[in-house]
């Protein structure tokens, strides 16, 4: 493969890739800190790390002109999508860098080996590139002159994947430029509420949060090149199994720093063995488990012990197996991502997919998603660890519930999206109807002028007031049903329909979310809360308007310790102590209290 052609390509592609790449690679915003860690974000914006802060702020405004997830891309489906990334990825190698090296006799040195259609660099434990090959020949080319290392001591496992280490001789490096390199973790509190005071509206707010926290292109590349890197363990048992992503990597609310989702499809093996006639025919021999769950058990701990001893970067593996969903956990060190991996789960792909096409219908959905989950972090109603508390899902599921109930409907039920396929949409999974239409441009959506600011509000309004004791939340019918079953929060599953999602939520986490819900709609109305000062300069913002909703004297009783003393406190005290709070410089204020910041 290392013709001199290819050479030519590659050096030529990489030059005009660097220009492009340079802007959005240098602000590619990884999530690498929390690996297993919860995150309390304390806003401190005294004056020695302002200059650090306004860095960081640069890089999320460039960030946000630079990000393109938000664009349609040309009417594809959710498939065709999936289906491009995933191909990408199986065509590109994760390389650990040296502290020093140089970027242009690598990219040389790689494309040796075939045309580089893309490449980025980023830093978390230590320096790593994304090398994007135009062909998969590059990539076996590429391994053919890679060596397995010489362990001293120990003994290393000659598992030849496509993670590597770049090798540098040294002595070479005087007045060399280096590539740069920008800090990659996902914007502090502090960063998005100064970010967020500088705007002039809240609608404007809205948007610039979605803009900072989505993930970026580099972002998904990553993701999927990590399930690619997966895939090749677990190929070496079933070798047409694919590892594909859900959840929020693909379904468009995914914030930078969330899990990677996993599963192991073994479809395709299923539809190589339906070939069948009444002639002379052959079937393979196999062992059986008592139950489809039983087998998806054992397919998963013999890849998570695969996935412990021999996957390169993969640590901290844990097999659970006895959930109602049984996955492998692990983190994959390189790419800083915690990886939740199942087999078996085509409805969770299914509900991703779903997400994915409301998401797009409308910006005004990714807008009110991505504020929503990140206010519920703030105060603490969402959590990274299992437990009675709601669920970025479900949440979710209650925003296009609330879209459906505007007048007229921002987003259509999922009945009509099920009338609208077309036959090759046509899904059945376990019995369940899952069938959605691929195609959204076969979707008219009525005229609805709400901005994303008065959405927001009325969300509040909306389930500040719900009737949570009778009703069920169903986006199927668009409308409320009576709850099936007694339970704090009924939301029935979009695809397996006896089933509740929020089934976990006790009657005190469903009360501190509609307190919240009331706390919010009332500052809604406040005009301290929804204009910016025209006293401000940029050195001295207050929080207002989405900013202000994050303060956590609004919740002060979010926390267990301080619930006695909330319910003292008569609700109307402490939403005067908020708004005197507000007038205080916003830096100061929240530094003094510490908001405690969304990790997930
Ligand atoms: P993050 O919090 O950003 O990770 O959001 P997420 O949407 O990825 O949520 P999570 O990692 O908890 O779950 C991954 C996916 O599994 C979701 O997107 C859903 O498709 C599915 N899922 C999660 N919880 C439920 C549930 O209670 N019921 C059903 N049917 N699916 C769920
Ligand atoms: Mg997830």
């Amino acid at each position: 493969m290392s013709t001199h052609s290819h050479r030519r390509g590659s050096v030529y592609a990489c030059a005009r890739l660097k220009s492009t790449m340079a802007a959005s690679f240098g602000v590619c915003r990884l999530h690498f800190r929390s690996l297993g860690r919860f995150h309390n974000f304390y806003l401190g914006l005294e004056t020695q790390t302002h200059r650090r802060l306004t860095s960081t702020i640069s890089a999320i405004k460039a960030q946000a002109v630079n990000n393109t997830v938000t664009k349609p891309k040309e009417n594809k489906t959710f498939q065709a999508i999936q289906e491009e990334r995933r191909e990408q990825a199986e065509r590109s190698v994760l390389i650990s860098c040296p502290p020093k090296f140089n970027e242009n006799k690598f990219l040389d040195y790689l494309s040796k080996h075939g045309t580089i259609n893309k490449h980025f660099f980023y830093s978390g434990y230590g320096t790593y590139a994304v090398v994007e090959f135009s062909s998969e020949e590059s990539i076996a080319s590429l391994k053919e002159s890679t060596n397995l290392p010489a362990v001293e001591h120990e003994a290393a496992v000659p598992f030849k994947s496509r993670l590597l280490s770049l090798k540098w001789p040294g002595g070479q490096l005087k007045n060399q430029p280096m590539p740069t390199f920008q800090e990659q973790s996902p914007p502090t509190i502090g960063d998005i509420t100064q970010l967020l005071s500088e705007k002039d509206s809240i609608d404007e707010q809205l948007q610039c949060l979605t803009e900072a926290l989505q993930l970026t292109e580099e972002n998904i590349s990553l993701r999927f090149l990590v399930c690619s890197l997966l895939g090749d363990i677990a190929r070496a048992y079933f070798p047409e199994c694919i590892i594909r992503p859900f959840g929020s990597t693909v379904n468009g609310f995914g914030k930078l720093g969330c899990d990677v989702d996993m599963i192991l499809d073994l479809d395709g093996i299923y539809a190589t063995s339906q070939t069948k006639g009444s002639g002379l025919s052959l079937e393979y021999q196999v062992k059986r488990g008592a139950s489809e769950r039983a087998v998806t058990q054992s397919i998963l701990s013999v890849i998570g012990k695969c996935v412990d001893q021999f996957g390169p970067g993969c640590v901290g593996v844990q097999n659970i197996l006895q959930a109602r969903c049984p996955l492998v956990r692990f983190s994959h060190q390189p790419s800083g991502f915690q990886c939740d991996l199942t087999a078996n789960n085509r409805v969770a792909m299914k509900s991703s997919e779903l997400l994915f096409l409301y998401g797009h219908l409308d910006p005004r959905v990714r807008h009110l998603v991505f504020s929503i989950r990140y206010w519920a972090r703030a105060h603490s109603i969402t959590s990274s660890i299992p437990g009675a508390w709601i669920t970025n899902f479900s949440l979710t599921v209650m925003v296009v519930f609330f879209l459906q109930q505007r007048s007229p409907p921002i987003l259509p039920t999922l009945d009509r999206l099920t009338e609208l396929a077309g036959p090759s949409d046509k899904c059945v999974i376990e019995g369940n109807d899952c069938t959605i239409v691929s195609d959204l441009s076969k979707i008219t959506l009525q005229k609805n002028t709400d901005t994303s600011a008065k959405l927001l509000q009325e969300f509040f309004e909306f389930y500040g007031n719900f009737p949570f004791n009778k009703a069920s939340i169903n986006i199927r019918k668009g409308k409320e049903q009576t709850k099936p079953e007694i339970t704090a929060l009924h939301i029935q599953n979009p695809f397996e329909t006896t089933l509740n999602v929020s089934k976990n939520v006790n009657a005190t986490q469903l009360e501190r979310f509609v307190k919240l819900c009331q706390e919010s709609a009332w500052l809604f109305q406040k005009s301290e809360f929804l204009n910016r000062s025209s006293s401000q300069s940029s050195e001295s913002v207050s929080p207002w308007g989405f900013s202000a909703l994050l303060l956590p004297s609004v919740t002060s009783g979010a926390g267990v310790k301080s619930r006695k003393r909330r319910k003292l406190e008569p609700t109307s005290s402490r939403i005067k102590n908020l708004l005197d709070s507000l007038k205080i410089k916003g830096g100061e204020t929240v530094a003094k209290k510490g908001i405690a910041g969304p990790s997930r």
